[in-house]
């Protein structure tokens, strides 16, 4: 059985030449790699996926758990003066009582603005 360590050493050769690729492909991609996150972070999600992440457990469907009556619905934020993205993304830094502050640091503009507009066309 000559042939079965041979067929082991190739697949040896082959794998180890397939993980120093892969090895060299990461180093190479690494600049490109945080370049694609930091778009990501910027803008890679929907609104729907920002809320659904940073809004949507206390706020599901547009509602909101702890104070019932301090909904998104649209009539709600009109009559709270709510009903802009510009007023949302400013709230969202300084909210109510209960409400967790969203820091442009922890939600940078363009998320929060994405979220608005969500809030806005959706609920
Ligand atoms: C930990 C729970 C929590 C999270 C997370 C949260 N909220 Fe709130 N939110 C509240 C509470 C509580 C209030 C009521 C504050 C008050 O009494 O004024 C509120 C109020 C609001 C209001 C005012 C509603 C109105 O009818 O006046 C808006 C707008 C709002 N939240 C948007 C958001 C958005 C957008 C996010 C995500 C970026 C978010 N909230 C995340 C708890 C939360």
């Amino acid at each position: 059985m000559p042939r079965v360590p041979m067929v082991g050493t190739k697949i040896a050769a082959f794998a180890v030449l397939v993980i120093s690729l892969s090895l060299l492909g990461c180093a190479g991609q690494q600049g490109g790699m945080s370049a694609g996150m930091a778009n990501d972070a910027s803008g890679g999600k929907t609104g729907a996926a920002l809320f659904k992440q940073r809004c949507a457990s206390c706020h599901p469907n547009g509602g909101n758990v702890f104070k019932a009556e301090k909904t998104l619905h649209k009539a709600v934020l009109s009559a709270n003066n709510l009903a802009n993205a510009d007023a949302l993304v400013k709230y969202v830094r300084k909210p109510g009582q209960g409400m967790p502050k969203f820091s442009e640091r922890s939600l940078p503009d363009p998320e929060a603005r994405k979220i608005a507009e969500y809030v806005l066309k959706t609920f």
